[in-house]
């Protein structure tokens, strides 16, 4: 009597056998699927978080909002007198007196608001480098191609096409507030109206 003939899977069963996953390796490959999604959202987030982080400083009040500088009677102190005009870096500002009956025009009125002190923008209306005050000559000088200023920003020589842009500045309870959001253009180089000549040597 001949052995029973060995049943043989047909070829079809063998190939679904193949393909057919245990319930463990679905598990872990979909472990890992949501391990990878989560760490590129952790990703996200953290980009995210520090592009917040960079911006948050003008939308706190820093350069492009309005700014409260400090008190009124500090700053008006610190810079009459013949003293240096307030730098105020994170607003890219300088603050200088402003004597109205200087101007009999009111050229600046405006934009001082009565307050005798007015905020000049730092950036170089020619190419815009960051013009320094020069304490020899008590104008402002720009390094970067020699543009110079007179104290209140009027063009006084060099390639820049015009007097230092400005801002508006306002005093509130005792509080020097400059809108540095929008930048009110200089005066042409014909337009200058404080009569300063140099006071002593360039720094450029
Ligand atoms: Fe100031 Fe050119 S950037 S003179």
């Amino acid at each position: 009597m001949s052995p029973p003939a060995t049943q043989q899977p047909s070829p079809a069963s063998s190939s679904a056998a193949r393909t057919r996953r245990s319930p463990a390796t679905v598990g872990r490959r979909d472990f890992l699927r949501v391990s990878w999604l989560l760490g590129w959202l952790g990703t996200l987030a953290g980009f995210g978080g520090a592009s917040l982080a960079f911006l948050w400083p003008s939308l706190r009040g820093g350069f492009g909002a309005v700014v409260d500088i400090g008190a009124e009677a500090e700053i008006r102190d610190g810079i009459t007198g013949g003293q240096p005009p307030l730098a105020y870096p994170a607003g890219r500002l300088w603050v200088v007196p402003y004597e109205q009956e200087l101007d009999p025009d009111g050229l600046y009125a405006a934009i001082t608001s009565g307050s005798g002190l007015m905020a000049l923008y730092h950036k170089c209306p020619h190419l815009g480098c960051r013009v320094p005050w020069c304490d020899t000559s008590r104008w402002f000088e720009c390094p970067c191609h020699g543009s110079r200023y007179n104290r209140w920003g009027e063009w006084q020589g060099g390639p820049a096409p015009r007097g230092m842009d400005r801002f508006a500045l306002t005093v509130e309870e005792g509080r020097v507030i400059v809108d540095t959001s929008s930048v009110v253009t200089g005066p042409s180089r014909t337009a200058a109206v404080l009569d300063q000549p140099a006071e002593g040597p360039s720094c450029v």
